[in-house]
């Protein structure tokens, strides 16, 4: 199997001031095409440094990380930039839907972004958007819908570009807990049928126990 996701003895010290923050101290994982995994640790452990590093968002300060094949310190912004836009797909926390845009203008962003023409990406958006089971809330606005459809409109965003991985930060955090299985259920759905690498990035024991594999980091370290 091909390693998508590769962590090699990854440091990363934020300079505060004075100080410095060993926010990872060594971190080494492999994540293969096709996992569905999470990464579980307290808050300040490390997690959302460590997705900075997987969606290229950031470099490490020695170590190295791989994604795609790609070993990110040696790419410049643009390369970093074209990799994250053609490879990974984001889901945040706080959704960050653009509130003035309607659900299918908000999902067709990132292929305008591509340059893929208009009525193309009004084609593909209705098609993820189907998937997540929002064909009905096409038109709606962001504030006109549940938490649950606002992350199943972010999780379509995300797919449209149909990226090889899929990359949640606390992607339940803000939902209560039925709404929270439902959401990881189309996480789940994603990775079955078509495949895509999921990555989870949790506190939560409930939501790192349901994925096929936890990663558990505990002060910038892999414990498990
Ligand atoms: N941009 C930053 N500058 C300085 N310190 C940071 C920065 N980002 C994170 N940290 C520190 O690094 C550690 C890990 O943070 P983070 O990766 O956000 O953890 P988590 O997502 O698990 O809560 C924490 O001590 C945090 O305060
Ligand atoms: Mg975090």
């Amino acid at each position: 199997m091909e390693n998508v996701v590769s962590l090699v003895d990854v440091v990363k010290t934020y300079i505060m001031g004075d100080n410095e923050v060993r926010a990872l101290r060594g971190v080494s994982f492999d994540i293969e095409q096709g996992e569905f995994v999470s990464i579980m640790g307290p808050s300040g452990s490390g997690k959302s440094t460590c997705m900075n590093m997987i969606g290229c968002l950031d470099r490490p300060t020695s170590g190295i990380v791989k994604i795609n094949g790609r070993e990110t310190a040696k790419m410049n912004e643009k390369e970093l930039s074209v990799l994250r836009n053609q490879t990974i797909g984001f889901v945040f926390q706080q959704y960050h839907l653009i509130s003035s845009m309607n659900v299918i203008e908000n999902v067709m962003l990132p292929l305008k972004y591509q340059k893929v023409e208009k009525s193309l990406r009004y084609e593909r958006a209705e098609e993820v958007l189907e998937a997540v089971g929002l064909t009905e809330r096409i038109h709606h606005k962001p504030n006109e819908l549940s938490g649950g459809q606002k992350q199943r409109v972010a999780i379509a965003r995300a797919m449209i570009t149909k990226p090889k991985i899929l990359l949640a930060d606390e992607p339940t955090g803000a939902l209560d807990s039925e709404t929270g299985k439902q959401v990881m259920e189309m996480f789940r759905m994603i990775n079955g049928e078509q495949n895509t690498t999921v990555i989870i990035v949790t506190h939560d024991p409930r939501i790192g126990e349901s994925t096929k594999r936890c990663i558990r980091i505990l002060d910038g370290q892999i414990v498990e």
